[in-house]
Parts: structure tokens; sequence; C-alpha cells
């Protein structure tokens, strides 16, 4: 039995986690219409035999004009669902749990690739065939100088994006994932009404924290409607905008009070994305600058939390979980840097298992490799 906390397992509703260590939803841009292939069956499967607990895909879209980029995941479609299926099957057979991100970029949308500039579609995407669409939010308020002036949802909009992420959601069960997260972070639509600075609407939907949360609210009352009582359902948050006259943690708290009563199991705590380029800082960084954000809500609300931000020591993420500071770790960028963080994690926090947790297809050798060595196992 091991000691350590992030290489305990945690049950949420039906659903047994192997440790506490996540891949955080990373958009991959790789998509033609949405529809997921090679490389995302690559990307997530690399993660599951790398001995994460669970494996989340990219921000997936609700429905076309949804996407952040023309290479975005989308599952607003019957046809989306099995190649998705594939990578879902992959993960679950090397261990891991499956969840998928849900989203809708609202202002944010026909956007580039960050290779491409990471701003609006321009002339440039055009010659290459990729043009710009239709973007709503709920204020005809851009993100910034340049970039599309968004169509300002009408009560019918707010319907149809409502049914949208109600029907992906039961796409995403048929596909097989175990965990749905409700993206309701990093300056995109959801977050946009619940920012008083995108959201400038004087009907149901804006105006006072009520309103301003109340789309938010519905969609999750929904998706959990659909989403079976055995299996978790996130929602992950900007815990503050960062901005004057901002959304703040106060309100994050609030906010995640309401989401727990309505059967939302782990708050995912990201911060920031409400204004400027898309991209921009408006919140110092530093390894692990998210983490009081998590622990706030997890005290105040005594809702299961998951840190994320520039956390890439294994024992700064055992630390934060023994702090009761956070329940899951999720992993981003360091898990680009190596897919096999989470089996590195285990030996570097002493968890000497001769290579047992590896897939066996690589650990018998490595473990071998080690006797040759005459050293202990992963020393
Ligand atoms: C390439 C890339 C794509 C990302 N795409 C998403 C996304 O689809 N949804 C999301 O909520 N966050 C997204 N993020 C943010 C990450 O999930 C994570 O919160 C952020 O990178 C901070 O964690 P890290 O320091 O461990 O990378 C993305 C980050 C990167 C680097």
């Amino acid at each position: 039995m091991s000691a350590s906390a992030l290489f305990s397992a945690l049950t949420l509703r039906g659903l047994v986690l192997r440790n506490r260590v996540v891949l955080s939803p990373m958009c991959q841009y790789s998509a033609v219409e949405g529809l997921a292939n090679d490389w995302h069956l690559a990307h997530l499967g690399k993660f599951a035999t790398g001995g994460m607990g669970l494996v989340f895909t990219e921000a997936t879209a609700v429905e076309r004009d949804g996407r952040i980029t023309h290479g975005d995941l989308g599952l607003w479609s019957d046809a989306h669902i099995e190649p998705l299926a594939r990578a879902v099957r992959f993960v679950k057979a090397n261990g891991a749990a499956a969840g998928i991100q849900i989203a809708h970029a609202g202002r944010k949308a026909s956007m580039q690739r960050p290779w491409h500039g990471n701003g609006p579609l321009d002339d440039t995407d055009r010659a290459r065939g990729e043009d710009t669409w239709n973007v709503i939010a709920p204020s005809a308020v851009p993100l910034d100088t340049g970039w599309l002036v968004p169509h300002a949802m009408s009560l019918a909009d707010i319907a149809r994006v409502k049914a949208a992420f109600v029907a992906t959601a039961k796409r995403a069960l048929d596909a097989g994932f175990d965990v749905a997260e409700v993206h309701g972070a990093h300056g995109y639509l959801l977050h946009e009404f619940l920012s008083p600075i995108s959201n400038l609407r004087t009907d149901a939907y804006g105006g006072s924290f009520d309103n301003r949360i109340r789309l938010a609210l519905e969609i999750t009352e929904a998706v959990r409607a659909v989403w079976p009582d055995d299996r978790p359902l996130f929602f992950r948050v900007s815990a503050v905008d960062g901005v004057d006259g901002g959304w703040t943690l106060d309100e994050s708290v609030s906010l995640a009070r309401r989401l727990k009563s309505l059967g939302v199991d782990v708050v995912d705590c990201s911060s920031g994305g409400i204004a400027g380029s898309a991209t921009a800082a408006r919140i110092k960084r530093f390894p692990g600058f998210q983490v009081p954000y998590a622990a706030q809500i997890r005290h105040d609300v005594g809702v299961p939390t998951m840190a994320v931000g520039l956390i890439m020591e294994p024992r700064m993420a055992e630390d934060i979980l023994q702090r009761r500071e956070a329940d899951l770790i999720a992993i981003g960028r360091e898990a680009l840097h190596d897919p096999h963080w989470a089996l590195h994690a285990e030996a570097a926090l002493g968890i000497d298992n001769g290579f047992a947790t590896w897939p066996p297809q690589y650990g018998w050798w490595l473990d071998k490799r080690q006797q040759a060595l005459g050293r202990t196992p992963m020393a």
C-alpha cells in the first residue's frame, strides 16, 4: 500500500481512478471538421500508457460554430462518435479513465491555430481555405481590437446552445467516456456569460450575479440530467479574471456552491482568458500559481477540486494533495514534455515498484535493464 496521496485511488460516484494524475484538456488543432483521427488516438493514448489516472480530451465543440479553430475536435454529429470512441477504448484498455471536455468558444471562435498566429482568422488563413464563421457571445463585444464582433445571442441561440451541450453529452456517453467536463473557463462562451467584462446583457442572462451564472447552471443541470448517475461531472472555471471589474474568486466560490448542489463532482480550477489577446497572461504565473483557487473553493464549498497550472514536480503535486488543497492534479505542458510523467512521478516519490505499473511491453525490459546495471528498481 502506498502512502502517497498522488498514487492513491479516488472514487467519484461509480468510477475508481487508479491515481490522482489527470491529463489536462489540451487542444491539438489537428482535427478536420471536428473529427478525431490517428493523432488524437496517439496523443490521448500515450498518457494512458504513461500511467495517468484520467485522460481528458481537448475542448470538444458542441456545435460547428463553437470551435475555436478549424482544427478543433467536435462532437456535434453522430459521425463524430466512432473516431473518439476508438481513442476512448484505447485509453480505458490501458487503465486510465477517459474524460471529455465539452465546450463552445463564444467570441473566441474563428481563431487561428497558435502556430498560424494565434489571432483572429485573416486573409492568410482565407488563402489556406480557412474562412471565418459566425461568432456568438452574450454581447456584441469583441475580445480585442481586430477581432470579430460577435453576434449577441438571442434567446433562441441560448436554447440551441443548451440543447447542443445536452446532445453532445449524450454522444459522449455513446463514445464511452467516463467523465464529462463542462468548459466554463478561459474566456469561452460560458465564461463570457459569467464575467461582467464580456456580459453586458440586460435580460435574465446578464447583470446580477444570479443572472450571469444562469446559463452555466442551466447547462450543467441539463447535462447532469442526461449524464448517468454513476459517472462524474466536472466543471472548469476561471477562478478569477485578473482584470479590474472582472469575475472574482468570491464569485467562483458562490458558483461552485451552486454547481455542487446540481451534482457537479469536481471543480477544475484554472484562471484568466477573458480579455486581451487569447493567451495574454493577466495573472502572474509561477509553479502552482492557481492552487490557492482550488484550495479555497475546496475549503469553502466542500467540493472536490482539481488543481492545474505549472505543476511540474511530483513532490509539489503530492504536497498539494497532502495539504488537502485539491483532490486531483492536472498536468498540461509537462505531460507534453514527458508523456510518462505519472510513471516517473511514482518513482520520484519513492514508490519502488520495479516498473510493475508500466505497460509490460516496456516495463519488463526496463526492469531487466536495471538489474543488469545492478541498480535497485528505478534507482
Ligand atoms: C496546447 C494547449 C492546449 C490547451 N487547450 C485547452 C483546452 O482545450 N481546454 C482547457 O480548458 N484548457 C486548455 N489548455 C490549458 C491547459 O489545460 C492547462 O490548464 C494549462 O496549460 C496550465 O497547465 P500546465 O502549466 O500544466 O500546462 C491548453 C493548454 C495548452 C498548452
